[in-house]
């Protein structure tokens, strides 16, 4: 058992098999995205109780490895799922960092209301990373841009076919060593129009960070790379063609006379922890920012008149990843390459600066892991 600041127990119960250190190695000189997981997994359970008082217990750390589930689970019928990814960033010291972790927590509790599903105090959530963090330390890498990329996510457990919220839930956090999203080095990246889907229904969960949002996605993520597109871009259709976001990124536009503008928070968008740094770096160097409509129509005119400047996905995965181009069925919009002066790259810098611990914290957005 390990004690900890929250005063939960956290039960451990380290894997056998270790990966050996030459097979990391290998692995942290090109992770790529996604692709690789630690040795172990957290994992709280949450049931509720014959007087219906529900209470999460059982706080542990397990080897990672397949999870046993009852096919009947309600998570593999009905979806009730909910996750969320944030980054660990080793400093020069050796010292092992997150980025925000209580915008995280919070943004998991509003998703987990949406999907009825149990809230997670947030000093567990940030007590379950640093519990995971403290056995897979070795995991996070140092290379530029790269980190440990920490996925929790809760899953709804309960055996039971009827439509209703389940009774049994299993909170988990996996971790995943991680360079740039789209693989290789950084380079403007193009994505594709969706006209046929939308991402997300108003009412619906557009805002809450749920699987069943990312599968809606995939279709038109498939017309994407059929038009040789890395991401796809979704408008809503019921408001003017209004720009929302990308299959798993937000999305920022800079004009020529320095406005930064992003799509506002009409509760179709995901709340973008790096859609809110981002916001509050550009305000900090005095540019003016605007969360408000911007419709594809808009996108269009300020390319003719030449008044679009940048046009940027950013997100935890993606950090801020320039778009060089949008394809659509009519043709492309097209972007210049942004240079390092640019607010795309300066801000990435800075950013990325911040969370590595090579540039003051003086929002006090770091957490020690
Ligand atoms: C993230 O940026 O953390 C995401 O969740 C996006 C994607 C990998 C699903």
């Amino acid at each position: 058992m390990t004690q900890n600041a929250v005063g939960v127990d956290f039960a451990q119960r380290l894997t056998d098999n270790p990966t050996t250190a030459e097979r990391r190695a290998a692995i942290l000189e090109d992770p790529g995205f996604g692709n690789y997981f630690t040795d172990h997994t957290a994992v709280i359970d949450w049931t509720i109780d014959a007087e219906g008082r529900g209470g999460w217990h059982q706080a542990r750390i397990e080897p990672y490895g397949p999870i046993a589930m009852d096919p009947a689970a309600a998570v593999l019928h009905y979806g009730q799922e909910i996750f969320e990814g944030l980054k660990a960033y080793r400093h020069a010291d050796g010292s092992v960092w997150t980025f925000r972790p209580e915008a995280n927590a919070h943004r998991f509790n509003r998703s987990a209301k949406r999907l009825a599903l149990p809230e997670l105090p947030p000093e567990l959530f940030v007590e379950s990373l640093r519990q995971l963090v403290s056995v897979d330390r070795e995991w996070v890498p140092n290379g530029e841009g790269e980190a440990l990329y920490l996925r929790p996510f809760m899953i709804a457990t309960e055996a039971f076919l009827g439509v209703r919220p389940a009774r049994e839930v299993s909170y988990r956090v996996i971790a995943s060593p991680a360079g740039n999203y789209f693989g290789g080095a950084l380079k403007p990246v193009s994505i594709w129009l969706s006209e046929h889907y939308a991402r997300a229904g108003h009412g619906g969960t557009g805002e809450a960070k749920c699987g069943g949002n990312y599968a809606a996605s995939l279709a038109a993520q498939l017309e994407a790379e059929a038009h040789g597109c890395k991401q796809v871009l979704f408008l809503d259709p019921y408001n003017d063609n209004a720009v929302e976001e990308l299959g798993g990124m937000n999305i920022f536009f800079v004009f020529t006379d320095g406005r930064v503008v992003t799509p506002a928070l009409n509760g179709n968008i995901l709340h973008g922890v790096t859609r809110d740094s981002v916001l509050q770096l550009a305000s900090d160097r005095g540019l003016s920012v605007e969360e408000r409509k911007i419709t594809i129509d808009e996108w269009r005119a300020s390319v003719a008149d030449g008044t679009l400047a940048e046009v940027f996905a950013c997100g935890t995965a993606a950090v801020i990843t320039p778009i060089g181009e949008l394809k659509t069925a009519e043709g492309s919009l097209v972007s210049p390459e942004p240079g390092p002066e640019s607010v795309a790259m300066s801000i990435r810098e800075q950013l990325l600066g911040i969370q590595t611990g090579a540039v003051e914290d003086f929002h006090g957005w770091l957490t020690r892991l």
